[in-house]
């Protein structure tokens, strides 16, 4: 049949639903609210647990990725750069995954790309199985495609639609020399298989399947080299909710079977709570709040975190102390190309003060494995009257200059979580 003539797709093509996905994907259908990814939580897989012993695979220390702007007319000078992620440094583990969120525009993609060498970073290091990946290009970024793959958010323009399925999962095989060419069609068939199509349509085209299964045409693209990270750009926030939990489960599966770590960029903090043992909070360019699943959504101590989550119904609670009201941010976020001085959330920050127009906060481990960039880091309404950074950064509580203070870089900054923190209550360096 010519690829015109298939009937229209539909969810129910895909032949490995379980009783359970069936009944999840019912529920996006005659109710007259939207089902949330909360709501169809309990269909996927238990959450992902956190590994506090696995190795890092992936460290990304000061990661800078600016755009220049330049100006129009004949001479186009350089007058600025978008400065669309400014300085990021967190750690994946080996087989994890860590769930990247903040609101449009605030650089996930941008950090994503550079940190699969699709972009080559302004500045910091990226450092993939202990080695920096950041200065290589050419020839030598070859080996590292098989090991750092990325899922595209979209899966529509993401897949060409000329291209039968079997060429387009099979042309990461024929690139790297990965299979034999007269075994590539088996080994295309046991992909297809393996993230739940059927292995018969290798040689349908896109068009022809529903938004999940091209997802998972998607993901079996990135599975063909066997990578051991996955950037996983918004995986599921183009399908529908009840789809989201199938595809879900799918990346689970393949993450434990295949031993594949996650940078796992996301909105929806529902579905990264689900899927992500630890969560990186970022704001324009920058990382605000890390930490693990409990830090970020029950005890998350920065002002923009609790009014995200805020917005999520079934979380909300657990930050604003049982109020049910969502916290409202007012004013845009302001331009990546002139962000402002000192913190870049002050400009729509309910609690900025004087210090936090004149110094960044630095980005302070402030438990077991929880950092917060923030002046004035406490749980929601419980702010302290002082700057807990003044001392650290040698300024008084107004930001000016303290003579009599001792400025201290230690536990500030840089990836990973060190074994000792500023403890909030005693002002002083904690223990682990
Ligand atoms: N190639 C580029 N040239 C110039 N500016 C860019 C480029 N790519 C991204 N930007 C800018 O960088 C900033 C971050 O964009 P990015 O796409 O990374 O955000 P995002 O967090 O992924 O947003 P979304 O949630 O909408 O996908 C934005 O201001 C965007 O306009
Ligand atoms: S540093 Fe100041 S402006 Fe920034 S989040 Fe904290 S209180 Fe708000
Ligand atoms: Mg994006």
């Amino acid at each position: 049949m010519a690829p015109s003539e298939q009937p229209e797709p539909t969810e129910n093509d895909t032949p490995d639903l379980t009783p359970d996905e069936q009944l999840a994907e019912a529920l996006s259908g005659d109710s007259d609210e939207l089902p949330t990814f909360a709501d169809v939580a309990s269909h996927a897989h238990a959450a992902a647990q956190l590994d506090p012993d696995a190795p890092a695979v992936l460290r990304v220390e000061n990661l800078k990725m600016y755009f220049p702007v330049r100006s129009t007319g004949v001479i186009r000078r350089k007058v600025g750069d978008v400065q669309a992620v400014d300085g990021l440094s967190f750690e994946v583990p080996k087989g994890g995954s860590l769930g990247l969120v903040g609101e449009s525009g605030c650089g996930k993609s941008t950090a994503g790309r550079a940190i699969t060498r699709l972009y080559k970073p302004s500045a910091g290091k990226v450092e993939f199985e202990g080695r920096d990946i950041a200065p290589l290009s050419g020839r030598d970024l070859k080996p590292l495609r098989r090991d750092v793959q990325m899922i595209f958010q979209d899966p529509y323009s993401s897949l060409n639609p000329r291209h039968t399925v079997g060429s387009i999962v099979g042309a990461p095989l024929r690139i790297h020399n990965m299979v034999p060419k007269e075994k590539t069609l088996a080994r295309v068939q046991e992909l297809l298989e393996i993230v739940g199509l059927n292995p018969e349509h290798y040689n349908r085209y896109p068009n022809e399947f529903s938004g999940g299964q091209r997802q998972r045409i998607g993901i079996a693209r990135a599975l063909a080299l066997q990578p051991k990270l996955i950037v996983a750009d918004e995986p599921v926030s183009a399908l529908d909710v009840s789809i989201q939990a199938q595809v879900i489960n799918l990346l689970q599966d393949l993450q434990r079977e295949f031993d594949i770590a996650f940078l796992f960029i996301a909105h929806d903090l529902a579905v990264v709570r689900h899927f992500c043992p630890e969560v990186a909070v970022m704001y324009l360019g920058k990382i605000v709040e890390i930490g693990d699943r409990d830090s970020i959504y029950t005890n998350a101590h920065h002002p923009y975190t609790q009014a995200l989550l805020s917005a999520v119904p079934d979380v909300g609670q657990a930050v604003t102390g049982g109020r049910r009201e969502r916290i409202q941010l007012t004013g845009d976020v302001p331009s990546p190309i002139d962000p402002p001085s000192g913190c870049r959330f002050r400009t729509r920050c309910p609690i900025a003060q004087e210090i936090c127009a004149k110094h960044e906060p630095p980005l302070l481990q402030i438990g077991k494995r929880h950092k917060v960039a923030c002046h004035f880091p406490a749980r929601l309404g419980e702010a302290p009257q002082q700057p807990v950074t003044a001392r650290l950064l040698g300024v008084d509580a107004h930001g000016q200059p303290d003579p009599g203070a001792t400025p201290s870089s230690d536990l500030v900054d840089g990836p990973g979580y060190a074994d000792t923190w500023f403890d909030l209550d005693a002002k002083t360096i904690g223990r682990g």
